[in-house]
């Protein structure tokens, strides 16, 4: 059967790989050949069979990202929305300030969401230019000695991307990696802390990947709920209470399936021809543009419009009768967005283009 393509921001599309497995689990679940007597939504999160696959899904993240023995790795819930709370709750100490980018809607909702925790600083913000552009460390404004500094390393409604971490920094760097995360390698020494919800790149919605350096884990005050205490829940390996256990069945599975396909360096040069087609596409169009200046651009959000709502529409309906999903832009940009995750076989992008050519011939 030839499915859709399927577009969307996330929830987004899964390998077809991992669909197969999935299927082929659901009766029973078997962990390395063994049949568990039940399917995977159905078995104890204390059973051995689950303890063995969390840990070695741990294991498949630390191998893809080479991730330092002196950083935790925390399968949590709450989404991204969860950690712009949970990030100023463990790490942002009385007394102190954390900095902030903004860099578009997500890394804004971050920076309101932390004010009800603490004292927070803007060290720069994109949202008079629209997002275009992410602005130059050279002109961020620090504070001069933050708790952490926060950035969303690609802002998922307005398709930028920051495509080379900030450097020189006096205070932890946090990164809010969740729509591109695992599409390229990544310098976590260089980080304090990076998450990620899985349902962009990595699985289903419902689990949050969260890597920590060991010694910001004592920042947190005791007071701090348990569920949303770091070092509480790295002490019981993301396992003190009921996991999203089949969420962390499918992200687990993905990571096997990139690590099949080559690992992150495969998947960042699919990242890489894929953006290139539809953003080359796109330059080359008489009737669409691509807004955000070349060197941010995401390689995972492809924004683009005709700068007519109308024919925006009309291009999102002509695409959805070709098998082309989900192309509407997100409610607050309008225009179209093709999402085009580590899932995205390069024919989703070639039929999409085509799609474009057709319509703009027609138009
Ligand atoms: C970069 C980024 N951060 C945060 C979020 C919010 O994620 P959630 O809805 O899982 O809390 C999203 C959602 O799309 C996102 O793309």
């Amino acid at each position: 059967m030839t499915l859709p393509y399927n577009f969307s921001p996330g929830p987004a599309m899964l390998p077809p790989e991992v669909l197969q497995q999935i299927r082929d689990d659901l009766p029973e679940w078997k962990w390395k050949g063994v049949g568990q007597g039940a399917s995977i939504m159905e078995v104890s999160h204390r059973g051995k069979a689950f303890e063995a696959l969390i840990a070695e899904a741990e294991q498949d993240l630390r191998d893809l990202l080479a991730i330092p023995q002196n950083y935790r790795v925390l399968f949590m819930q709450g989404g991204a929305w969860g950690q712009f709370a949970m990030v100023p709750m463990n790490l942002l100490r009385a007394g102190e300030t954390a900095d902030y980018l903004v860099s578009g809607g997500w890394s804004k909702s971050a920076f309101e969401e932390a004010q009800k925790f603490g004292s927070t600083h803007l060290i720069a913000s994109g949202e008079s230019g629209g997002y275009k552009q992410i602005p130059n460390q050279r002109d961020w404004t620090r504070s001069a000695s933050p708790s952490y500094t926060y950035v969303c390393s690609n802002e998922t409604v307005y398709g930028n991307e920051i495509h080379h971490l900030p450097t020189g920094l006096n205070s932890p760097l946090i990164v809010d990696a969740s729509s591109h995360f695992l599409s390229r390698p990544m310098d976590v020494s260089a980080c304090g802390l990076i998450y990620a919800g899985a349902q962009k790149n990595v699985g289903p919605a419902g689990v949050t990947m969260v890597i920590v350096r060991d010694d910001l884990l004592d920042r947190a005050p005791n007071s701090i709920a348990s569920v949303f205490h770091y070092k509480h829940m790295a002490a019981n390996k993301s396992l003190f209470n009921t996991p999203p256990v089949f969420a962390i069945y499918v992200t687990a599975l993905t990571l096997k399936w990139i690590k099949a396909q080559g690992g992150l360096a495969e998947m960042e040069r699919r990242a890489t021809a894929r953006s290139s087609m539809l953003y080359d596409a796109i330059d080359t169009s008489a009737l669409f543009t691509a807004p955000v200046s070349k060197a941010d651009r995401s390689r995972m959000n492809v924004v683009f419009d005709s700068g007519n709502v109308e024919t925006d529409a009309k291009f999102v309906a002509f695409c959805e009768v070709r098998g082309l999903m989900s192309l509407k832009g997100h409610r607050v940009r309008g225009g179209m967005r093709a999402s085009i995750y580590n899932a995205m076989p390069i024919a989703g992008v070639e039929a999409l283009v085509a799609a474009m050519r057709e319509f703009e011939a027609s138009f």
